[in-house]
């Protein structure tokens, strides 16, 4: 029988790649299941054709929602491809909506869950991804972990430390497998109709991500963060390359704040495809984001990264990559950044297992498990 394995939002298509390619290598049989969670071309196509991912066999397009609407919905869809196809396990990754939906049905109906991204803890109850979290791991049979601490994390909330495997990090195995390929900042910017000579001069450019409902939700704190992209493109002379996430744009929009940044030094982009953000990445001489994925990424390639969070569920990206933690006030960002941009750039340490081969890990565990054991 198929392990069963489900993507629904951005950060997913990144982690089950590898995972897709490493089953396939070592013949365990899968269904790829796409809730739909996120559907615009530029969210969701371009990542399948980018990360060379298999058509999905089952799409719920489920679309957006309120939590509780989206959680919801996902879950009365995906019960009865769970009884129509009879999966030997549901292989869930990261801490999306789509990842806890799928888990609690699947582990209601016996069907053994499969965490690949456990045990991470930012150990802040209002984002919403730390509830997905917690609760995802508690219902799971087997549990894939990117670095050491997410293990204490597990045990401290009474897991058994046997389900735990400590395999690396998947998003990190997208990233040494494209890295070749990844797009030339230059070509990003013309292909956008924008201006590449900007980025041309020795100081390069900084790239900014921002989506967290804390950051781009509240009008004061986004009126702030837009000030300083301003302030960091004129005043600190470095151009900002800006792709807009659909919420960010939303809010931006509703706070009459997108005509305020300066199109002459922030260039504002459509939320790009993984192999022109990765060479946006590489390229950048220093990062401002608010996403998970992306502390980790900076830290793979060696690039400073400043996180506009008080928190990270991923410690070791601070303890021996790039990342420097913030938050979201004024101040605290020029600091940073005015602070980064004195130094040579800090190329950190790369974590134990970030070394691209962490799906072919999981397969091996896969290979000699057994379900009906835990
Ligand atoms: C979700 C994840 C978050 C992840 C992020 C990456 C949850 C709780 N959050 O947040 O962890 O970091 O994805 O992008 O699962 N929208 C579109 N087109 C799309 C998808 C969304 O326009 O293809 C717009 C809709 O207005 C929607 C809003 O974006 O209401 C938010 O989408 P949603 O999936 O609810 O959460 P994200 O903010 O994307």
């Amino acid at each position: 029988r198929p392990i069963l394995c489900v993507v629904g939002a951005r950060p997913n298509f990144m982690k089950i790649a590898p995972i897709m390619r490493a089953f396939a290598a070592a013949e365990i049989p899968a269904l790829l299941l796409h809730t739909g969670q996120h559907y615009d071309a530029d969210m969701n196509d371009a990542f399948f054709r980018d990360l060379g991912i298999p058509h999905p066999d089952i799409n719920l397009e489920v679309g957006s929602g309120t939590h509780a609407q989206q959680t919801a919905e996902i879950m009365r869809r995906v019960e009865p491809v769970l009884d129509q196809h009879q999966p030997a396990a549901i292989l869930v990754v990261g801490d999306v909506n789509s990842t806890i939906a799928c888990a609690l049905v699947a582990a209601k109906k016996g069907v053994p869950v499969i965490h690949v991204e456990a045990g991470l803890r930012s150990r802040d109850r209002t984002m919403p991804e730390e509830i997905n979290r917690v609760l995802t791991d508690q219902i799971s049979d087997l549990l894939f972990t990117t670095e050491r601490s997410a293990l204490d994390n597990l045990k401290q909330e009474g897991i058994d430390p046997e389900r735990v495997h400590f395999v690396g990090n998947v998003m990190i195995d997208t990233l040494h497998y494209n890295l070749r390929q990844a797009i030339p900042a230059s070509d990003t910017l013309k292909a956008q109709g924008l201006d590449a000579g900007l980025i041309d001069s020795p100081a390069g450019y900084a790239l900014l991500t921002l989506h967290r409902p804390s950051n781009v939700d509240d009008r004061t704190v986004l009126t702030g963060i837009t000030d300083c992209i301003n302030r960091i493109a004129r005043d600190l002379d470095l151009p900002i390359i800006f792709p807009i996430h659909p919420r960010t744009r939303g809010r931006l929009m509703e706070f009459g704040l997108l005509d305020t940044l300066d199109p002459r030094r922030v260039l504002c982009t459509p939320p790009l495809g993984y192999l022109q953000l990765l060479g946006l990445m590489r390229e950048a001489r220093l990062v401002l984001t608010d996403s998970g994925g992306i502390q980790e990424e900076t830290t793979a390639l060696g690039i400073p990264c400043i996180t506009l969070r008080h928190n990270t569920e991923r410690p070791i990206t601070v303890t021996e990559g790039t990342n420097t933690l913030v938050g979201n006030q004024p101040e605290a960002i020029m600091g940073a950044v005015t602070q980064a941009l004195a130094q040579p750039a800090k190329s950190g340490r790369i974590p134990e297992y970030w070394d691209g081969k962490a799906a072919e890990r999981i397969a091996a565990v896969l290979k000699g498990w057994s379900p009906d054991r835990t």
